[in-house]
């Protein structure tokens, strides 16, 4: 295992990869790894001759209130796994060396990053649109896994490597759960035991809804009104959206198209942001 700090070593020992006919697969995180991260590893180490991990708090992507000082840190834990998954490099730069004193140019996508997430963090994609852009220009992967769980970010992803001709597949890997359903996440280690145990009608939530529309429902209003009182049931959860929309665009879906609808869902259980999906 190797970890590399600095862009320029990045660069040239992306470069000396690439020149030995190497593919390069890259898996960006912000660390503090859980099996969720893990399974993107694992997808990346058999499509890759080499799999460099990411682990970069970003700045960028956090909003004034959000938790980028208090966001879990463990950098020795993190390129433990990364080791025992697969993976060869961790990229682990500093805020300094990404951005440093000056830095200007950010990039954005401006139609799919809007709705949801965008809505309620305006300028999160921006930031995960400008650090994702930077990471496949120092290390030029041949493909980068996302995972489904953050199915917006994907959809924004995508959409600039097209927009912008970058030449990175994009692999997209399934959600992975705790047992009883919730999707695994870093903030999931600020839940209390009861606020875990509420937040798993967000998952049965969405279950509920994919039940519905296999049994032939394809009224979006039905759908979003039952997956709001089943949330409603709950004291410590708080709705901020739960919104039907096309899986690639990210615009409100008129009726459910199986396969092509996603059921989104954000809500706070007491102070916790939690993000959940599911295609219908
Ligand atoms: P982070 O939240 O650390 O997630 C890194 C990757 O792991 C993302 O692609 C995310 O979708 C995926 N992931 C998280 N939980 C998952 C789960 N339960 N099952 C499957 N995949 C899961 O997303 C980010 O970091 C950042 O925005 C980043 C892309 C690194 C840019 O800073």
């Amino acid at each position: 295992m190797q970890t590399i700090t600095t862009v320029s070593e990045m660069q040239a020992f992306a470069e000396s990869l690439r020149a030995q006919g190497k593919k390069i697969g890259l898996v960006p995180t912000m660390g503090a790894l859980h099996d969720g991260h893990l399974s993107l590893i694992k997808l990346a180490a058999q499509k890759a001759d080499v799999v460099i991990v990411s682990v970069f708090v970003n700045p960028t992507q956090f909003g004034p209130s959000e938790d980028f000082n208090k966001y879990p840190r463990d950098l020795a834990r993190d390129v433990e796994l990364c080791g025992k998954t697969g993976a060869q490099v961790v990229f682990a730069p500093s805020s300094e060396e990404m951005y440093p004193k000056g830095y200007s140019t950010y990039v954005n996508e401006e139609h799919v990053a809007k709705p949801l997430e965008g809505a309620s963090r305006p300028t999160h994609f921006r930031g995960v649109t400008t650090v994702v852009a930077k990471l496949f220009n120092i290390i030029r992967p041949a493909f980068a896994v996302f995972g489904q769980k953050d199915a917006q970010q994907v959809a924004v992803i995508m959409k600039m490597t097209a927009d912008l001709n970058m030449p990175v597949e994009i692999v997209v890997a399934p959600t992975i759960r705790e047992q009883g359903g919730l999707a695994m996440s870093s903030r999931n280690r600020y839940l209390s035991t009861s606020q875990r145990e509420e937040s798993l009608a967000i998952s049965q939530a969405l279950q509920y809804a994919k039940g519905m529309v296999e049994r032939g429902e394809r009224r979006v209003d039905r759908l979003v009104a039952e997956v709001t009182h089943m949330l409603g049931q709950k004291r410590r959860v708080r709705i901020i959206y739960a919104s039907i929309v096309d899986r690639h665009s990210m615009e409100p879906a008129r009726e459910v198209v199986p396969g092509q609808s996603l059921l989104a869902i954000a809500a706070w259980v007491d102070e916790v942001r939690l993000i959940d999906n599911v295609v219908l």
